[in-house]
């Protein structure tokens, strides 16, 4: 299958017949992730995986008890620094300046004027901006599970604050931005599984100057 005809195939799943996923699968899928494209490198985020069938039902009352969250094969978290500080750009350029045998004050420059930029940010701001670093892996990831004919279903459907107390986000400098539940469609019970998929029209969405 083709990028396009993998797109097409894949859906937003709204229920999942609870089948494993093999980890080699899902696997791929966190490793489309970690090379998604991100601001400056700088991959201000962490995935966290669960499989753990109690923590998944802790964790739908939280998402307004959407099935697919324990029918599910595995639960990705995506979740955004909640800050991007000075130490932080420095340990992700150091170890670009390691792995490109490059002279260590190489890059100084540059991180110099990315710390100016993004740590001078209010807070709220720099986890903004580390929240939309998140969503170009996520998107990533959804497409890449769709070329390994894995089923998954996007969600912002869960309350934040809630989900990062349950998971220690907190301590971990993280905020949950989105999930993404990994499995196999339930094509007997799930309503959304045969409609048409319908998106705007080519013209409309892309403009030509
Ligand atoms: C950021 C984001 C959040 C979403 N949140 C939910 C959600 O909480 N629950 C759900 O069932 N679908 C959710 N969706 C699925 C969208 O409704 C779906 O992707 C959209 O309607 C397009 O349909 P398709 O993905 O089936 O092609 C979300 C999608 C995205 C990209």
């Amino acid at each position: 299958m083709n990028i396009l005809d993998s797109l097409n195939w894949r859906y937003a799943t709204k229920r999942m017949t609870g089948e494993k996923v093999p980890q080699e699968k899902v696997d791929i899928i966190l490793e489309a992730a970690r090379l998604a494209p991100t601001g400056s490198g700088i991959q201000p985020f962490s995935i966290i995986q669960i499989t753990d069938k109690a923590l998944l039902e802790k964790i739908q009352p939280i998402a307004f008890n959407q099935a697919q969250i324990t029918e599910a094969s595995h639960l990705l978290v995506f979740a955004a620094w909640d800050a991007v500080t000075p130490e932080k750009i420095d340990y992700v350029y150091d170890q670009i300046v390691h792995e490109r045998n490059l002279p260590a004050d190489a890059l100084k420059e540059y991180t110099d004027r990315l710390k100016g930029m993004l740590t001078t940010l209010p807070r709220e701001q720099q986890y903004n901006w580390a929240a939309r670093q998140t969503y170009i892996a996520f998107g990533v990831a959804i497409a890449a599970a769709a070329t390994e004919k894995v089923d998954t279903t996007p969600m912002e459907g869960f309350k934040n604050a809630e989900l990062d107390q349950l998971l220690g986000l907190h301590e971990k400098g993280l905020r949950s931005t989105s999930l993404l539940t990994i499995g196999h469609r339930d094509t007997v019970n799930d309503w959304l599984a045969n409609l048409k998929k319908v998106r705007r029209p080519k013209e409309e969405l892309v403009i030509e100057l």
